[in-house]
C-alpha cells in the first residue's frame, strides 16, 4: 500500500457512517451473514451459460443497458414473470420488474422513495440487519412487531397501528419477510397474509415485501406472496437470486407498480445492474432452476440437522430454538444471563463468527442472550467443530452449557 500522507478527515461532510473496518478474513468457524453453500453454487452450469449467452448476444454488451432499457436483461424479467406467477402467484409482466444490484439495492431504493428523516415504519421485531441500520441511518423511526410460529403477530400489529393512528402518526410501510423470515425461519400462512392485508388496506399503509428465502422451504408449497393478494396494489415485493444461486452475482428484483417503479428508477443512477450477471442467470435458471432449487434444499437442511444435534449434544437444554422451516438460519436462545454481544467478540478470538441477536432486532434486551448461526456456508465438519467451540468459550465466559470434570456434559435434549 502506498503511504497516505493526504489529510481527507477535514473534506468529510456531517453524517457519514463510521469507516469501514478492513476485512481480515473469514473466521476458522464463520456461521456469520448470509453466505451459502459453496459446494451448491452451480458452477459447470453456469459455466456453460455464460459461454452459450457470450457466443450469442455478446455484443450487446455494448450497450448500457443490453439491448434491454434501463429495467433489466429482458430474458431475465421474462424468466421471473413464469417464476413469480408458478411458485408465488403473481401476475406480472416484464415492466413491472427492476433488476437491481442484489435485494439490498432494493432495500436502498423503496427507502430513498418512501422515507424521510423523522418517519416511522413498523417492522418485525426479530428482523434483517441491512433494513434495520439502513433505517437508523436514514433517522427512521422503526416500530418493531413480535413474531410467532406464523411470523409477524396481527394482535400486535393492530394493537402499533391504532397507538400510531392515536399519536396521529401513519407509518411509510410496514416491511415483512413472511416467507422463512430472518432470523427466525417462520412461514407466514395464507391466512394471516389475508389479515395482514386487511389491516395495511385498513389503514392506509403498504407492504413491503422482502421474499428472498422464498425459494427454500423444505417442504411442501409456499403461500402465495402477500402482492398476489392484495386488491389495491400497494404492496413492493422483492427478491433475489443470493440464496437460491450465489450472493456474490449481486442480482435482485423489485416487482412495483409502475407508480413506484418509476420513482426508484430515477433513483438507480449506476447505469443498469451487472449485465453479465444478468444473461448468465437468465440462460442457467430457464431450464435449471427448478432442477436446481430442491438439490439445494435438500443440502440445506441435511446442514441444519448437523447444526442442531451439535447443539443438543453440546450445549444440552442451555440452548433452545425452534426448528425452522426453511433457509440458512438458525435463530437460538441461551440462558438469560448470556450477553451475546460479549460472547460475540469471546468466540471470535477463538475462531468462531457468530451474529450476536441485538444486531438482528428492535428490542435489545429481548434480543440479548439471542444470536443468529448461518449453517449454509460451513462444512458439516465445520459446524460440529466450530459448534463445540462456541460451547467451551460460552462455558468459559458465562458458566453456561455446564461442564462436570473438564469431560462434555449434558446428554441431548
Ligand atoms: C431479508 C434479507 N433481505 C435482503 C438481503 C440482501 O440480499 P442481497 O442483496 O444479496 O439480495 C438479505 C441478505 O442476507 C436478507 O436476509
Amino acid at each position: 500500500m502506498t503511504s497516505a500522507t493526504f489529510d481527507f478527515a477535514p473534506l468529510l461532510p456531517p453524517g457519514l457512517p463510521a469507516p469501514a473496518a478492513k476485512w481480515t478474513g473469514l473466521a476458522k468457524y464463520s456461521f456469520i451473514g448470509g453466505n451459502n453453500d459453496p459446494d451448491q453454487v452451480p458452477v459447470e452450469g453456469l459455466i456453460d451459460a455464460v459461454n452459450a449467452v457470450l457466443k450469442r448476444e455478446g455484443k450487446t454488451l455494448a450497450t448500457y443497458g443490453l439491448a434491454s432499457g434501463p429495467q433489466g436483461y429482458r430474458p431475465l424479467r421474462d424468466f421471473l414473470t413464469a417464476k413469480l406467477r408458478r411458485d408465488a402467484g403473481i401476475n406480472c409482466v416484464a415492466d413491472d420488474i427492476l433488476i437491481v444490484s442484489g435485494s439490498l439495492q432494493a432495500l436502498d431504493l423503496v427507502n430513498q422513495t418512501l422515507l424521510a428523516h423523522g418517519d416511522t415504519v413498523i417492522i418485525e421485531r426479530d428482523t434483517y440487519q441491512g433494513a434495520l441500520t439502513r433505517l437508523a441511518r436514514l433517522g427512521v423511526n422503526a416500530v418493531g412487531i413480535p413474531l410467532d410460529h406464523d411470523g409477524m403477530r396481527i394482535d400486535a400489529l393492530a394493537a402499533a397501528l391504532a397507538d400510531l393512528r392515536h399519536r396521529g402518526v401513519t407509518p411509510k410501510y410496514i416491511y415483512t419477510i413472511p416467507t422463512v423470515q430472518n432470523p427466525t425461519g417462520t412461514i407466514m400462512p395464507q391466512a394471516r397474509r389475508a389479515e395482514l392485508l386487511k389491516l395495511a388496506e385498513h389503514y392506509g399503509v403498504p407492504i413491503f415485501e422482502d421474499d428472498c428465502y422464498a425459494d427454500l422451504i423444505w417442504e411442501g408449497k409456499r403461500p402465495p406472496a402477500i402482492h398476489a393478494m392484495s386488491r389495491n396494489g400497494g404492496v413492493i415485493h422483492i427478491g433475489s437470486f443470493s440464496k437460491s444461486i450465489a450472493p456474490a452475482l449481486r442480482v435482485g428484483f423489485i416487482v412495483a407498480p409502475w407508480a413506484m417503479l418509476s420513482r426508484m428508477l430515477a433513483l438507480k443512477t449506476d447505469a443498469g445492474s451487472g449485465a453479465l450477471e444478468q444473461m448468465v442467470l437468465a440462460e442457467y435458471c430457464a431450464p435449471h432452476f427448478a432442477a436446481h432449487v430442491p438439490k439445494l434444499t435438500r443440502g440445506l437442511r441435511a446442514k441444519l440437522d448437523t447444526l442442531m444435534e451439535a447443539l443438543n449434544e453440546q450445549f444440552g437444554t442451555s440452548a433452545e430454538f425452534e426448528d425452522p422451516k426453511g433457509g440458512i438460519f438458525l435463530w437460538v436462545k441461551l440462558p438469560d444471563h448470556v450477553d451475546t454481544l460479549k460472547l460475540y467478540q469471546a468466540a471470535l478470538a477463538a475462531g468462531v463468527a457468530i451474529n450476536p441477536g441485538p444486531e438482528w432486532s428492535t428490542d435489545k434486551a429481548y434480543s440479548g442472550s439471542r444470536l443468529r448461526l448461518c449453517f449454509a456456508s460451513p462444512s458439516h465438519d465445520q459446524i460440529r467443530e466450530g459448534v463445540a467451540v462456541l460451547a467451551d468459550v460460552c462455558h468459559r465466559e458465562f458458566g453456561v452449557p455446564p461442564r462436570s470434570a473438564n469431560v462434555e456434559k449434558q446428554a441431548g435434549r
